[in-house]
Parts: structure tokens; sequence; C-alpha cells
């Protein structure tokens, strides 16, 4: 059994605006983070993601909570926590007026490095992340996938225990997604854990250890995907693309032999059936029924993204016929 690196107890952060609104961001959320694992922490806009992870960095301040790092309270101890930590936040905090060598040095003289090793850091990743050429250039003249690029690279210098990545992919081109998590899976075989938010489904299935999907401030569910795929009525999913859809043909379909439960998502029927094989002919007679035109049947198993449609009744990525 693995222990804790992050225990998480009713964390909650309200922001209060000038004109007198509040807003719940994270309305009071419990969970643990084990120790060497990739956690994944998925969400639509908006659900506290960045919030949660601005506490957990000692960067906000909860407004009611416990964050453990190591078993210590990091709200009481935030310099010894920030020692322990990596992340790659959302929006762009580099120094500007640097350029990526010295941010990247900077960064880890602040963590304590001795020069030496800094360098060979500096070296090290400013060759992976395709930098090294562009190093004594100021930031302020990179792209937008280089400023990225060398944010990851800055987080990953010093070895934290625990690395937090905040849609790191944001800006990335293909390869150097490739290269993000090759570098994050060294990083964490070598023990350090992950703490990973991110828009693309299928890269959490394959990284994530456990993944948590949160959900206007609130932790929906948290376990492995297979586990998180069992949250939902069935893993056969008929995909159904009619030229006109009309609410009442949900709640029809649902009702139909061998259908667990019917949605709407993107002008898209979606069919939860309980055999593998559905009854296409049965389906397709269905909808000549209905005066529409059917455009299109597929059948696919479920992925993360129809349980994160199930479990938030949101669609944050285009639900593509599979
Ligand atoms: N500094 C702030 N002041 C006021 N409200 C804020 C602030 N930061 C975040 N919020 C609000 O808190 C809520 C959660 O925002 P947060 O950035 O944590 O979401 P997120 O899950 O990271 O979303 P995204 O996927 O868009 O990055 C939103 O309603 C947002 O408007
Ligand atoms: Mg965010």
């Amino acid at each position: 059994m693995k222990s804790n690196i992050l225990e998480i107890k009713g964390l909650k952060k309200t922001f209060k605006m000038p004109n007198g609104h509040k807003i719940e961001a994270v309305k009071g959320i419990n969970f643990d983070v084990k120790r060497g694992e990739v956690f994944g922490f998925l969400g639509p806009n908006g659900a506290g993601k960045s919030t949660t992870i601005s506490m957990l960095t000692t960067q906000r301040k909860a407004t009611d909570g416990e964050i453990l790092l190591d078993g210590e309270s990091l709200i009481q101890h935030p310099a010894r926590a920030r020692k322990k930590i990596g992340v790659v936040a959302q929006h762009n905090n580099l120094d500007r007026g640097l350029t990526a060598r010295e941010n990247l040095i900077y960064h880890a003289r602040y963590f304590g490095m001795d020069m030496s090793n800094a360098n060979r850091k500096a070296d090290e990743y400013l060759e992976k992340f395709g930098l090294a050429d562009r190093q004594h250039d100021y930031v302020r003249s990179y792209s937008g996938g280089m400023a990225q690029r060398l944010k990851i690279a800055r987080a990953m210098m010093h070895t934290p225990e625990i690395l937090y990545l905040d849609e790191p992919t944001t800006g990335l081109d293909p390869s150097y997604r490739t290269i993000l998590w090759e570098q994050m899976t060294e990083l964490n075989r070598a023990g350090t854990t992950i703490f990973l938010t991110t828009h693309y489904m299928e890269e959490p299935e394959k990284l994530c250890d456990r993944i948590a999907i949160v959900n206007q401030g609130e932790l929906k569910a948290i376990g492995t995907s297979d586990e998180l795929k069992a949250l939902i009525p069935s893993k056969n999913i008929v995909s159904l693309k009619l030229n006109r859809l009309e609410a009442s043909y949900a709640e029809a379909a649902g009702r139909l032999p061998g259908v667990a439960k019917a949605t709407i998502q993107n002008g898209i029927l979606l069919l939860f059936i309980h055999d593998a094989q559905p009854d296409f002919n049965m389906i397709i007679d269905w909808t000549k029924n209905l005066g529409t035109e059917l455009q299109n049947i597929s059948l696919s198993t479920s992925t993360l993204d129809d349980v994160f449609i199930h479990l938030t009744g949101k669609d944050f990525m285009n639900h593509e016929s599979k």
C-alpha cells in the first residue's frame, strides 16, 4: 500500500468580488494523492481545477480546509512545502525580461541547487525541449509554444517531489506533447508524484493511475479509468446522427428494448446499450418512424469522455462519432 503524499480535507475557496458577488470556486473537497502516482484532475472550464492547484502549491490561501503534504500542514508551513513542489501554471508566469537559460538557472538556484548541477540540468532540458539554440534570447521574444516548453522545463529542473501540471499541453504541437509525456514519465519513474489537469481525455486514460472528476467546485468521482467507466450505464454506445433532433427523441430512445439510457450530446443521439451487439435493425426502423433521416450510425465502447458527460452533464470536448 502506497502512502499518501497529499491529503486534502474540506478544501474550500470562495472569491469575493468587489461588487459583493461571491464565487464558490472550490466547495469543500476531500481526496488523497498517493506517493509516486500519476493523478489526473479533470473537469470542464471553471470547475475549480486551477484554483485547487493554486492552493495546493501555496500560491493562494484556502478559505477553509486542510492540506497535508508529506503529513505536514502546507497551510502552516508554506515555505517548507514550496521546496518540494514543481508547478507548470496555466498562465505564463515566466520572467519575460530574462533569457530562457536565466529563467532556468535562477529557478534552480532558488531551489538550492549548486551552479554546476543547475548548468547541467539546464543544458539537458534546453536540449530536450528544443530551446538550446534560443536559450540566450529574452523570453519576451518567445512564441506561445516555446514559452510553454520553457515553463515545463523550469518546473522539472529541481526534480520536485510532486509536480503539478495545469493543462501542460496547451500550445504544444504533437511532437512536443510526446516529449512532455516522456519527460513526465521519466520523472515519475524516478519518484516524482504527478498531479495533472488536462482537457484531452485520451491522455489521462493512458497516463494516469487514478483520475478525479470535478465539476462546479465539487468532486464527482475518483478512481482508475476502469472504475470510472463502471459508473456509466453501459460500456456500449450507439451514436446516431439524424438530420433533425428533438429532445423528445432521447426520452423515446431510452425506452427502446436493450437501451439503458439515451442522451443528446453535440447534436448526436447517444444510446447506452446493455449488450455488446445492439439490434441495429430495430434502431434504424425506430428512426424511420420519427420521420427524420439517419445520416450516420456507429457503435463504440465508452471512453472517459462518456463518463465525464454522464457525471457532469457537460460535453467539454467534441464527442466524435467513433
Ligand atoms: N482570481 C479570481 N477571482 C475571482 N474568481 C475567480 C478567480 N480565479 C478563479 N475564479 C473563479 O473560480 C471558478 C473556477 O476557476 P478555475 O480557474 O479554478 O477553473 P478551471 O477548472 O481551472 O477552469 P479552466 O478549465 O478554464 O482552466 C470560476 O468560476 C472562476 O471565474
Ligand atoms: Mg484552469
